[in-house]
């Protein structure tokens, strides 16, 4: 039998949805959108296989699942897109955890938080980000990957 063709492993990004996430679709559907966590994920599959890429993609409503994950992401995948949810705006543990990885880190909101009310306007995360995108829906997720996938090719 002739040898298999062994094909390069195509590097992967990380994404993480934080708290009420996997509520997507049906949570404050006039703020967050009609779109579900299923569906996003999907869509992502489908955007990172257009740029040769790979995704996996994971929520949680823990904050030390969220630690955990980020620590993987460093040690299995080359970037990492994430929207904290309300750790946001509370989490230190979370910025300490962006800023101790080693790869490049986008945070994504699907509303605008400076919209919104003056608590969301504090980011702990954002600081220990490479950029943030908010207030483009799940489109933001798209670009923030896309963002990622480009720089993985040049
Ligand atoms: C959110 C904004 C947060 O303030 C909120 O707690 C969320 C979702 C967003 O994607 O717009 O859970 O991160």
């Amino acid at each position: 039998m002739p040898p298999k063709e062994t094909q390069p492993a195509r590097p992967t990004i990380t994404v993480l949805h934080g708290p009420n996430l996997h509520r997507l679709g049906a949570r404050e559907p006039s703020i967050y959108g009609t779109t579900t966590l299923a569906e996003l994920d999907a869509r992502l599959a489908d955007v990172a296989g257009a740029c040769g890429i790979s995704v996996v993609c994971r929520q949680s409503n823990h904050e030390g699942q969220l630690l955990d994950w980020i620590y993987e992401a460093e040690a299995r995948s080359r970037g990492l897109v994430i929207n904290p949810g309300a750790y946001t705006h509370t989490s230190l543990a979370l910025a300490d955890a962006l800023r101790a990885v080693a790869i490049p880190v986008i945070e994504v909101h699907l509303s605008n938080l400076y919209a919104r009310d003056p608590a969301r306007h504090v980011s702990h995360t954002a600081a220990a980000c490479r950029g943030v995108v908010m207030g483009l829906g799940t489109e933001g997720y798209v670009l923030a990957l896309r963002y990622l996938a480009d720089e993985l090719c040049s």
